[in-house]
């Protein structure tokens, strides 16, 4: 058997990890292929994300450099990830796909910057005949039928939404007074939006409030903001709007963790009374929100299984690569769509010990 050595990286590019075993992945996960005594298969995967500075990308990025380590033990194959980061721009990620065609990977994971527009990315990848899985970011349905071999891996949008509806269901039905401090039988909220056209962002917003209004809650929205997913300025859009409402907001839905972290920094900063903070809700359990959350500063959130769509990717990309059976949990040939959990105080113990 050939001695393992590390492949070449390209300059510029973040080795994110290396090795994997293309025999202990065909038995354990379904994803890579026996490889003939004698032989190494080298399989390259280019990942592009589209932001370092999101908290949610960061964790599922770990977690899929963790998982592709974790198999490195018995390696008869070396799987070799390249990282890079678009910093927000879609033309940068088109250039490193090109770059990571020109490397030879044999399979890429985009994070894709502008969701309505990956006609670049499909049109290279399916020139070069890479395949591409595409995640957390999801394309327009029609953009994923263009090619066969293009995928995505993420979770069932429209459910986070509800989920988090259903927290603040939950908590109405054991003490509605308490969540309506001021009596008037009306939720007053505010909203922290994600990101213009995002599904999630879309779904979530949605789906939060029409889930409250189902279970027969009526719930007046006091103010509405998109915050990028991003704690500080969530701060600021949550200082604003102390600032025009003073305690009369009940409840924050905010449309991802990070903005919720940033709303407790506000109502910190403003020194709001314990008594008069809002029920605070966010989508994602990151560990600074399960502090949160046990702290008593957070009510719920929702689980973005970071772990699940890690696993998920490396999977897929491992199968697609080696020409392997393509794993159990794609549905239409196409997506991996991992659910979301409910995170409460009564069971972010859980949570906290997994990590
Ligand atoms: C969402 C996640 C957000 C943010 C966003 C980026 O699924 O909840 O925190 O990471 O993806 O696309």
């Amino acid at each position: 058997m050939r001695r393992r050595g590390r492949p070449k990286i390209r300059r510029g590019a973040r080795v994110l990890g290396l090795l994997c075993a293309a025999a202990v992945l065909a038995a354990a996960a379904g994803c890579g292929q026996a490889v003939p005594d004698g032989e190494t298969r080298n399989i390259k995967i280019g990942v592009s994300i589209y932001d370092q500075y999101d908290t949610f990308i960061g964790l599922l990025t770990d977690r899929f450099l963790r998982l592709a380590r974790e198999k490195e033990e018995a390696l008869d194959t070396t799987i070799t990830i390249l990282q890079e980061s678009a910093a927000g721009s879609q033309m940068d990620q088109n250039a490193q796909v090109e770059d990571f065609i020109r490397s030879g990977c044999d399979v890429i994971c985009i994070n894709i910057v502008d969701r309505t527009d990956a006609s670049v990315i499909i049109d290279l990848a399916e020139t070069a005949e890479i395949p591409v899985i595409f995640f957390n970011r999801e394309l327009v349905e029609e953009d994923l039928e263009r090619w066969s071999k293009l995928y995505y891996v993420g979770a069932m949008a429209l459910q986070s939404g509800r989920l988090q509806g259903r927290i603040l269901i939950d908590l109405c039905r054991s003490d509605f007074k308490k969540v309506d401090r001021n009596g008037d039988g009306l939720l007053q909220y505010v909203m922290l939006e994600g990101e213009a056209g995002h599904q999630d962002a879309i779904m979530r917003t949605q789906y939060s409030v029409s889930t409250v209004e189902a279970a027969g809650y009526r719930l007046e929205r006091l103010g509405d903001e998109i915050a990028n997913w991003n704690r500080a300025q969530a701060d600021n859009k949550m200082t604003q709007f102390l600032e025009a409402h003073a305690n009369a907001i009940e409840v924050v839905f905010s449309n991802n963790d990070e903005m919720a972290l940033g709303t407790i920094d506000a109502l910190h900063r403003a020194g709001v009374a314990p008594e008069d903070w809002p029920v605070v809700l966010g989508i994602d359990g990151t560990p600074a929100a399960l502090q949160a959350l046990q702290k008593g500063e957070m009510a719920g959130t929702v689980l973005n299984n970071a772990l699940g769509q890690a696993q998920g990717m490396l999977d897929l990309a491992c199968a697609v690569a080696t020409g392997s059976p393509l794993p159990n949990n794609l549905e239409d040939g196409k997506y991996i769509r991992l659910p979301y959990e409910t995170i409460t105080p009564a069971n972010v113990a859980q949570y906290l010990e997994a990590g």
